[in-house]
């Protein structure tokens, strides 16, 4: 049976971000990511002014990584303690705590319930997020990335990002390239960018990394229009941007097909100069591994080592306090 990504109806937003799981783009609409994008330039102001803000003080977050980060731990980090409340930090808890014991996922998630406000997790199963969803009825769960599945709050940064740049979320011509099957970060900004109309993307990517069809069905039938090609060239002129992804290796059995599709679509600058426009932005979820050619970091429409990260920090810092009830 084929099985879309794109997962079934979540508690929407609606309004109320108070004690919500935040496990996919599909829970959003328009004037929730709204309202999110308005507190997190709220947020940039504080962080940016380094003030002492105390909107989570009292508040304790699990962050709890079973899978390799530097941004979304970092960021989340960083953008809690900016704002007066305190993590816990649970980095690759398969070694380092009772998991290595035998403990289950389950037990785990019970006993950060028990000890924290909110869990940041991040898990390599596609579900797992709304597994822990499930256990713990008291807290919410953020989605940091479950697998191939979503990564919600990377999305939410990027959509910033474009909204910033573009100064629009609908009528946009988007291209994404990489490894789409695999990169969640892709599927949460599909998702995100299908709530909003006229969106039309292209996926580039190699044959064996293109999204499944049932994913790419279920898009389409959200009103995201998704047209799939296989060459560069056929990028159209004047995008509004490229997003661009490494392919994840992590996700591969066997390294000689992994080999055989890494870095088949290099961003260079002479192509981008051909390919893209004057105002197209360049976005990366990073980490990079080669595919956009270091020249291009002092390009002024590259946006993945300048406004991506930061609005990554400020899109927690609101996101936690809307969740936490700290803001409404
Ligand atoms: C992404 C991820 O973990 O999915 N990284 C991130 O959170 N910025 C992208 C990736 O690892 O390729």
């Amino acid at each position: 049976m084929a099985v879309s990504i794109i997962p079934k109806p979540l508690a929407k937003i609606n309004g109320s971000f108070f004690q919500k799981d935040i496990l996919s783009l599909s829970q959003f609409d328009e004037n929730s990511l709204m309202h999110l994008f308005e507190v997190s330039s709220h947020m940039r102001f504080i962080a940016q002014n380094s003030l002492s803000a105390d909107i989570l003080k009292g508040t304790i977050t699990t962050l709890l990584f079973y899978e390799p980060s530097s941004r979304t731990r970092g960021s989340f980090d960083a953008a809690i303690k900016q704002l007066g409340g305190a993590t816990v930090v649970v980095e690759n808890p398969q070694q380092f705590s009772s998991v290595s014991k035998g403990e289950t996922f389950e037990d785990t998630i019970r006993v950060f319930e028990s000890y924290c406000d909110a869990i940041v997790l991040r898990h390599s199963e596609v579900g797992s997020c709304l597994t822990a969803a499930k256990i713990a009825k008291n807290i919410p769960i953020i989605n940091a990335g479950d697998g191939v599945g979503e990564h919600p709050t990377q999305a939410l940064l990027d959509m910033i990002t474009i909204y910033e740049k573009t100064k629009k979320l609908s009528g946009l011509v988007g291209v994404c390239g990489g490894d789409i099957k695999n990169g969640r970060t892709i599927h949460s900004l599909l998702n995100g960018l299908s709530l909003f109309p006229r969106n039309t993307i292209y996926l580039l990517s190699p044959e064996i990394l293109r999204l499944d069809k049932q994913t790419l069905t279920d898009f389409r039938k959200k009103g995201l229009k998704i047209v799939e090609i296989e060459d560069m060239h056929q990028i159209p002129k004047n995008a509004d941007f490229w997003y661009w992804t490494r392919v994840q290796k992590e996700r591969f059995d066997n390294m000689e097909e992994y080999k055989k599709v890494n870095n088949k679509f290099i961003v260079t600058v002479s192509n981008y100069n051909k390919l893209a426009g004057k105002n197209t932005i360049l976005l990366h979820p990073l980490p990079r591994v080669g595919e956009i050619e270091p020249g291009l970091d002092s390009d002024p429409r590259s946006e993945y080592l300048r406004s991506q990260i930061r609005n990554g920090m400020f899109v927690r810092m609101a996101l936690t306090s809307l969740v936490l009830g700290k803001l409404k």
